[in-house]
C-alpha cells in the first residue's frame, strides 16, 4: 500500500523546484497565463476532471469523473497513465510520496 502523507504540509519550496523542472514545460498555474500543451492548473483543486474551457482534452481525462484534490492528485501523479488509461498526458510519475507531496502542497497555493 501507498503512505499516503496527504495531511501532512509538505515542503512548498521543494514543490516549487519540482514544478518547475517537472510541469511547467506544459502548465501555468496562474489566472489569465492560459493553457500549453497541457490544461492551466488555475482553479485546479475542487474542480473536476477536464473542465478547462476551450482545452482539447482526451475522452480519458474528461471521462475520469472525479474531483482534483489531495487525495487523487496523491494517485494521479504516481502514475498518470495508470490512474488515466488513454490520457496524453507526457509524464512517467513521481514515484516518491514525499515529492508528490511537496509538490501538492506547492500546487495548493499557488492555483488557488
Ligand atoms: C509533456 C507535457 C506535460 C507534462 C510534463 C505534465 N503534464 Fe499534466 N497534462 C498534460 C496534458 C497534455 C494533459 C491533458 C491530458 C488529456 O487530455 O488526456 C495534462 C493533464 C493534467 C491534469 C488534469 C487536468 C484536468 O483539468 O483534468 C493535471 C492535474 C496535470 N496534468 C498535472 C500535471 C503536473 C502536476 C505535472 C508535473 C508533475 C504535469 N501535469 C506534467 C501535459 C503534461
Amino acid at each position: 500500500m501507498d503512505h499516503r502523507l496527504t495531511n501532512h504540509i509538505g515542503d512548498a519550496k521543494k514543490g516549487a523546484n519540482l514544478f518547475k523542472t517537472r510541469c511547467a514545460q506544459c502548465h501555468t498555474l496562474k489566472a489569465g497565463e492560459g493553457n500549453k500543451i497541457g490544461p492551466m492548473l488555475h482553479g485546479l483543486f475542487g474542480r473536476k476532471t477536464g473542465q478547462v474551457e476551450g482545452y482539447s482534452y482526451t475522452d480519458a481525462n474528461k471521462q475520469k469523473g472525479i474531483t482534483w484534490d489531495e487525495n487523487t492528485l496523491f494517485d494521479y501523479l504516481e502514475n498518470p497513465k495508470k490512474f488515466i488509461p488513454g490520457t496524453k498526458m507526457a509524464f512517467g510519475g513521481l514515484k516518491k510520496a514525499k515529492d508528490r507531496n511537496d509538490l501538492i502542497t506547492f500546487l495548493k497555493e499557488e492555483t488557488a
